[in-house]
């Protein structure tokens, strides 16, 4: 048994994630903290940080947070751009960058980017380039992650738990059951791969 922290535990992809993980100790983060054990904001390096300092000794970081802008490529401003930035990639990155310090010999962090990034639709170009570089950020700094800490994202399709939200923008995409999330998050967690893109596609 290992202590995961699960940020956006409150989240469709959070609960997708916890359904993967039940083995765990568990302790969960949100933006809000309303029903979790931690209130995080990960735009934050201090807010990321007071978590860490918190929970104390952990062995998993599993991020399940990306707020994203949606918008046509000639609409979307720079505002809405850092937005994302600030976000799904900065914030990710800030995990681990701030997250290594704290995380126990062997730990892991697991990110979550989206299938848009390898599968472009209209309105989803930042949560896109933003997912593609949190994917080329797993594959780089595993290389770099001391004490045998691990980095792997989880590159999902839209879940059908999502799909009252997302469908309407994602025609022509099959959702999969938030459960096969879990286990790819659960591979992540529990194996020993670094540096890998778990995609989940139907
Ligand atoms: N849903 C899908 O099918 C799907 C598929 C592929 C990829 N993704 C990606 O997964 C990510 C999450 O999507 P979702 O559908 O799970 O979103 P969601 O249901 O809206 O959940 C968002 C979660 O993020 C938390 N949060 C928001 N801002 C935060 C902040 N600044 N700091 C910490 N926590 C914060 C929320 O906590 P509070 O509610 O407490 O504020 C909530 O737990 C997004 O990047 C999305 O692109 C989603």
């Amino acid at each position: 048994m290992k202590k995961v922290i699960v940020i956006g535990a409150s989240g469709k992809i959070g609960q997708a994630a916890l359904s993967g993980l039940g083995h765990h100790d568990i302790v969960t983060a949100s933006g809000s903290g309303k029903g979790a054990d931690y209130q995080v904001d990960i735009g934050s390096e201090e807010s990321i940080r007071e978590l860490f300092k918190q929970v104390g000794s952990f062995d998993a970081v599993v991020n399940t947070v990306g707020v994203c802008e949606y918008a046509d490529f000639s609409d979307m401003t720079e505002q809405q751009w850092m937005t994302t930035v600030l976000s799904k990639m900065m914030g990710q990155i800030n995990l681990v960058r701030i997250g290594q310090e704290y995380v126990n010999d062997g730990g892991s962090f697991s990110l979550i980017t989206g299938i848009l990034s390898s599968k472009p639709i209209p309105m989803a170009i930042a949560d896109a380039t933003t997912s593609g570089a949190i994917d080329t950020f797993v594959k780089c700094v595993a290389y770099e992650l001391p004490r045998g800490i691990r980095v792997n994202s989880i590159n999902p399709t839209v879940i059908e738990e999502a799909w009252d939200v997302y469908g309407e923008m994602m025609s022509g995409f099959q959702p999969v059951p938030g459960s096969l999330v879990g286990k790819a998050f659960a591979r992540s967690v529990d194996g020993f791969i670094t540096g890998e893109v778990i995609t989940v596609d139907a």
